[in-house]
């Protein structure tokens, strides 16, 4: 392929200029994630691991494990420059750099030539996540992986119209299960709705938000992946597959590629490279991973446990106490003490059931998200939802522990599906000096 690239599956995408492979995006190349409960939808071919390894560059998204992957990056040359995002803080840059790359921080809206015919900008955002815009020859590239527009919208939306509709593509998840859906009752029983419930709104957003773009071709990636512990497996249902898309998608204007294909920008052609769409359940396991769900937490787990949510001021408004239920005992945090004489009908409050490692990992490095996104933790909810508040505030902007007090905290929730980007140029306090927030809140400065 002279000018073009191709999907491997979940958000790993490779562009070529002149036959070579240049940049490779969140490359997960072989294992799992999410304590174990993610496996990739089919393994890639040594033909698809060759072009990862000899890309010169690779971009990373966000902090996921399913995109920053460190067994996968394990496996690529030191020699390879790593691209990211200007997130709001270091973290991630850091890491990369403790692996052996060398890594440029790429600043935001910037273009970065890559190629003589290959150059890409990145927007980073207040969830944490980024796109990445590609321009490849007179095509445009928007690799949306996980992320919303947020207050990007009208810049992409104006950066399209520059192209021919025809020449344009979009890369972006289609999915519900990549959250948290293993809703339960008091009883322990499952009342997650069922799967049909979620897809046709789901295909039906992305299928308006791609056309709203100005978009020519959706290109399904970011999604493929599998459920494979015994308490997530009942997950894969939930998964939009291709068939799913094909079904519900409603934008005949927008063409819409399948995944695992390779794209040849000149003619506009693309590939298959599989003879079916199946996914891989050969990988289901009949075990939780290393969790073990008779464990229980000591006394110094609870207190951090306990500690790592209590530092998340921004939810104090929201939320009145959180159930932890850790080998069959359970314990509560009251995030708001005052509510401990209101009427326990009138509480707001979330239970989780939770497998005492797993739990542990996520309290030691921060993220909290890893659970809610691997779908093995059950999760109760008592008059209130996860979302505009809890997610957003705890796992999104609070995921790398830096944000967990003050207004911009406060503001995120109300603001990140308005579209409204929060003060990104003006020294805000997401931009103020790195850890003030938190060393007015007394906790610990090193990154999560
Ligand atoms: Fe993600």
């Amino acid at each position: 392929m002279n000018l073009g690239f191709e999907t491997l599956g979940n958000a790993t995408l490779v562009f070529y200029d002149d036959q070579r492979p240049v940049l490779a995006t969140d490359p997960w190349l072989i294992g799992t994630c999410y304590f174990g409960s993610w496996g990739l939808d089919r393994p890639l071919t040594p033909a698809e691991f060759d072009a990862v390894r000899r890309a010169g560059y690779v971009w990373i998204s966000h902090g996921h494990p399913d995109h920053l992957h460190g067994e996968s990056l394990a496996l690529l040359s030191r020699e390879t420059k790593f691209l990211l995002p200007e997130h709001y803080t270091g973290e991630i840059a850091e890491f990369v750099r403790g692996q052996g790359f060398p890594v440029e921080v790429m600043p935001y809206r910037e273009w970065r030539q890559l190629s003589p015919r290959l150059r890409c900008l990145s927007l980073d955002n207040e969830n944490q996540d980024a796109i990445l815009v590609v321009e490849a020859g007179d095509c445009l590239i928007l690799n949306l992986n996980d992320s919303p527009l947020l207050g990007d919208r009208r810049f992409v939306r104006k950066l399209v119209r520059r192209y021919d509709r025809k020449k344009t593509y979009a890369a972006a998840l289609c999915a519900t299960d990549a959250d948290m859906l293993n809703f339960v009752d008091h009883e322990g029983r499952r009342i997650t709705e069922p799967a049909e419930h979620y897809k046709p709104g789901t295909v039906w957003a992305l299928a308006r938000q791609i056309d709203r773009l100005g978009i020519g071709t959706y290109v399904c990636s970011s999604s493929q992946h599998t459920y494979i512990r015994s308490d997530s497996a009942w997950a894969n249902p939930y998964r939009i597959t291709w068939a799913d898309i094909e079904r519900h998608w409603t934008r005949p204007e927008v063409r819409v590629l399948e995944p695992f294909v390779i794209v040849d920008l000149q003619s506009g052609e693309a590939t298959r490279k599989h003879p079916s769409q199946a996914s891989d359940f050969g990988q289901v396991t009949n075990r939780t991973g290393i969790d073990n769900y008779d464990e229980r937490l000591n006394e110094t787990e609870w207190t951090e446990l306990f500690d790592f949510f209590r530092q998340f001021e921004t939810i104090h408004r929201y939320l009145d106490y959180l159930d932890f239920t850790v080998g069959g005992e359970q314990r509560r945090l009251w995030i708001n003490p005052s509510s401990k004489h209101k009427d326990q009908s009138r509480l707001r409050g979330i239970g989780f059931y939770a497998p005492r490692h797993s739990l542990c990992e996520v309290v030691k490095h921060g993220y909290f998200d890893d659970m809610m996104i691997g779908n093995f933790m059950k999760t109760e909810l008592h008059n209130t939802t996860l979302y505009p508040y809890f997610t957003p505030l705890v796992c999104k902007l609070g995921g790398t522990r830096k944000s967990t007090h003050g207004l911009n905290g406060a503001l995120f929730g109300d603001t990140i599906f308005a579209g409204i980007r929060l003060a990104r140029s003006t020294g805000s306090c997401e931009r103020r000096p790195r850890n003030s927030s938190m060393l007015r809140a007394g906790l610990p400065t090193a990154p999560g």
